[in-house]
């Protein structure tokens, strides 16, 4: 290792080593807690931000992996403190965990800024913490490394394996179809969720824990881990060791996450069927980073790197458990070195190509050869046109194929109540060849871009046995969601996009291999249906959703807050005394 840094050069030395009346406090305060010199002088200190929570059942075992982090941070010479953060609980906040990404990422980099912090754990997994931490971390610029909650167990019901969230609607259908009764529906409660740890499908947050792996900024195969198996205690302490070094290397987060960095990340995402959200998160993170990241990348990246993990819910067997076992992601990336940039730099302070080296894959079935793909295209497409002129997504590895290139009428509803309410009327006049419409239900509409975006197949159709039909929204959908939806229509119905000025019966035409979106409405009869659009209602007046709709950037620019990107200002000086 390269040593950069001295004691006297440590950030929290500013706060520990001089021999001053505010010194004085800062180590009579530590000795409050039991400490003495020896655990602090001349040490990293290291934060770990820990995002455990009664409300985060993807977190339940953080309380007990600090203690592993802890351990490494000893063991290698630094000094650990815990700093609680606020969770992002995916499962129990509403309206949105969206609308509290950027409150975790504000919280992160202030935290780390204001304390005497050398260097950062972060311990986060469910959906938005992990961009958020690394948002937060980006910012504050000190080094950082990720530790991934891991996936929980695959989940069971009667012998056969349940996915989170993708069996969830799966069944759902199925007892709205009159072809499950409420005992069995309460034996899949039960057994959907079997263990500590994040959603075990291939949704938001195994998407975002491989995407923080590719970007470096986990130990390799940190991501794929489950969170029950005894090898992430040993990834928890090995992280801890890996950190103390990080900060005498001063390896920080610019140095990881670069441009190429931020590539890497994208082709992962591409071939392991990401979620949807990965497109948001990433171009967030790298706006943070100084890289301009845009939807175009993620299309292009589509066009050339085939889906190889077969993970529900693209693939249609497989968990992250069963991906653990075939060797993880250092084994998917060993499979895509053709489309890396192998001499990107990770947290261990290796390369890419080094940190993969050696990598097997024990089951091609689970992750497949370039030449087995699962889907030949990537994961994600980005279309255009007169209803989304800044851009939209589908998943198209999870939808059915006759929906990629389909023209229908639309069918529009201004709010999820009155689409639940009609999809759920057994007389709606409606045919599979509809396409269904939610707006309002963007970043501002929604507020916090909710995940409608699944919009639920009227029930006449579910009975007649009709699966999947087109449907279009300004929300987000759930990575373990899946069917023919385009989301995060760009810019969202509530702030005038042409979302906003489609009718029920107007024709709607998507064309995926083209990359196409429109309405099929004259200009002049849309610029009639434009002036006679009514103001936005604002959906806050006070707090932090009042400042959220102030700040709050469109889908395709990431969603974050204006003022935090990178571009707004310089960057703060360190604390003056
Ligand atoms: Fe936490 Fe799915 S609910 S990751
Ligand atoms: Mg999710």
């Amino acid at each position: 290792m390269t040593r950069l840094k001295t004691p006297d050069l440590l950030r929290s030395a500013r706060w520990f080593a001089a021999d001053d009346l505010r010194s004085f406090g800062h180590r009579s305060r530590l000795r409050q807690m039991g400490y003495a010199p020896e655990d602090w002088a001349g040490r990293p200190v290291i934060a770990i931000l820990n995002t455990w929570s009664d409300f985060n059942s993807c977190h339940a075992h953080f309380r007990d992996r600090v203690e592993d982090i802890k351990r490494g941070v000893l063991q290698a010479g630094g000094f650990p403190l815990e700093v609680p953060v606020h969770s992002v609980s995916e499962t129990f906040l509403k309206p949105s965990s969206m609308l509290y990404r950027n409150m975790l990422a504000m919280e992160v980099e202030e935290v780390i800024r204001a304390h005497p912090v050398d260097g950062a754990v972060l311990m986060g997994g469910c959906d938005k913490s992990t961009p958020a931490l690394l948002m937060g971390a980006t910012s504050a610029g000190v080094p950082a490394i990720y530790v991934p909650a891991g996936p929980m167990l695959r989940g069971n019901w009667n012998g056969k394996t349940l996915g989170s969230g993708s069996d969830a609607w799966k069944f759902w259908d199925e007892r709205r179809a009159g072809n499950i009764g409420e005992a069995e529906w309460n034996e899949i409660e039960g057994g959907i969720a079997r263990s500590y740890g994040h959603c075990m499908t291939m949704g938001t947050a195994s998407t975002m824990t491989a995407i923080a792996e590719a970007l470096g900024m986990t130990l390799a195969g940190a991501s794929s881990v489950p969170a029950a198996d005894a090898g992430h205690m040993r990834m928890c302490a090995a992280s801890g060791r890996r950190i103390v070094d990080m900060v005498w290397e001063d390896l920080t987060p610019a140095r990881i996450q670069t441009r190429a960095a931020f590539e890497n990340a994208i082709i992962v995402a591409m071939a392991m069927g990401c979620s949807t959200n990965a497109i948001i998160h990433l171009i967030a993170q790298a706006r943070r980073a100084g890289c301009d990241i845009t939807l175009d990348d993620f299309d292009a990246a589509s066009r050339r790197v085939p889906v190889l993990a077969n993970v529900r819910p693209s693939g249609d067997a497989y968990l992250m458990e069963d991906f653990y076992f075939a060797g993880g992601l250092p084994a998917l990336m060993g499979r895509l070195t053709d489309f890396l940039h192998l001499d990107a730099l990770t947290v261990s302070g290796r390369t890419v190509g080094e940190a993969i080296a050696g990598a097997k894959v024990h089951n091609d079935d689970v992750i497949r050869p370039l030449d087995k793909a699962i889907y030949d295209e990537g994961a994600l497409a980005v279309l255009r046109g007169n209803l989304a002129p800044e851009g939209c997504v589908i998943k198209p590895s999870a939808c059915a194929p006759h929906l990629r290139v389909h023209t229908g009428p639309a069918l529009v509803f201004d709010d999820y109540p009155s689409l639940k309410a009609a999809t759920d009327d057994e007389n709606l006049d409606v045919t599979p060849g509809h396409v269904l419409v939610l707006r309002n239900a963007g970043p501002l509409g929604g507020p916090g871009m909710p995940e409608w975006g699944m919009l639920p197949i009227p029930k006449a159709l579910v009975k007649a046995g009709v699966r999947d039909m087109l449907r279009i929204s300004d929300a987000r959908m759930s990575g373990t969601s899946y069917g023919a939806c385009i989301l995060h229509v760009s810019p969202e119905s509530h702030v005038g996009g042409p979302l906003a000025l489609l009718r029920t019966g107007d024709l709607v035409t998507v064309d995926v291999p083209n990359r196409r979106i429109d309405m099929e409405v004259p200009a002049e009869e849309l610029e009639r249906r434009r002036a006679a659009l009514p103001a936005p209602v604002p959906r806050y007046e006070r707090g932090y959703g009042w400042m959220y709709s102030k700040h709050i950037s469109q889908a395709h620019l990431g969603c974050d807050f204006d003022f935090l990107e990178t571009s707004f200002g310089a960057a703060p000086g360190e604390p003056a005394i």
